[in-house]
């Protein structure tokens, strides 16, 4: 006899701006472990993005065409009310090195404090991307610097057609 059970779904939340290969190995790993996980972008963040929400959902929504149990959306509030509309009981967050710890586990125990009953899960991306954050991708590459391997090919192509629309970096 098999048992039934309810779907474990998790939340992958973040800003995303843009989606890193670094997002996509733990997307890819979450999606192996669990039956459905959402990217669920911080939408109304107070700083001014470079992909606007749609851009960035549309975006992540091309890397992972091919995979039904990936699901992408915008969510805004306390993202312990978001899982809990969404009935997901698993946070997930990426955990790069040590300084990303204590941002990460205050993160983890203020949602625990809100919200018991749902866990948060750290995964480990792949070493080669351990080093890759959003924030450095946008610096290096508006500076002409390569992110070739950093960042899927579509975003890449985003982000070219992002830089062509600004002004120059000078010498
Ligand atoms: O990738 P980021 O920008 O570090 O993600 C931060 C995010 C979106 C996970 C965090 O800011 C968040 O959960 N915001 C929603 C509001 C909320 O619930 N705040 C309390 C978190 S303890």
């Amino acid at each position: 006899m098999t048992i039934p059970h309810s779907p474990r779904i998790a939340i992958y939340p973040g800003s995303f701006d843009p989606l890193t290969n670094g997002h996509v190995d733990i997307i890819d790993r979450g999606a192996r472990i669990f039956d459905r996980i959402i990217v669920a972008i911080l939408a109304n963040a107070e700083k001014t993005p470079l992909f606007s929400e749609a851009e960035r959902v549309a975006l992540i929504e091309d890397v992972f065409k091919g995979q039904p149990n990936v699901q992408v959306e915008t969510f805004d509030g306390l993202l312990v009310d978001y899982a809990h509309r969404k009935n997901a009981s698993v946070l997930v967050r990426g955990l790069r090195a040590v300084s990303d710890f204590e941002y990460e586990f205050q993160m983890a125990l203020m949602n625990r404090h809100l919200a018991p009953e749902i866990e948060t899960v750290f995964m480990m991306p792949a070493e080669q991307y351990t080093y890759i954050s959003s924030r450095l991708i946008k610096e290096v590459f508006m500076l002409n610097g390569k992110i070739d391997g950093l960042v899927p090919p579509i975003v890449e192509e985003r982000l070219h057609a992002k830089r062509a629309g600004r002004p120059k970096a000078r010498d």
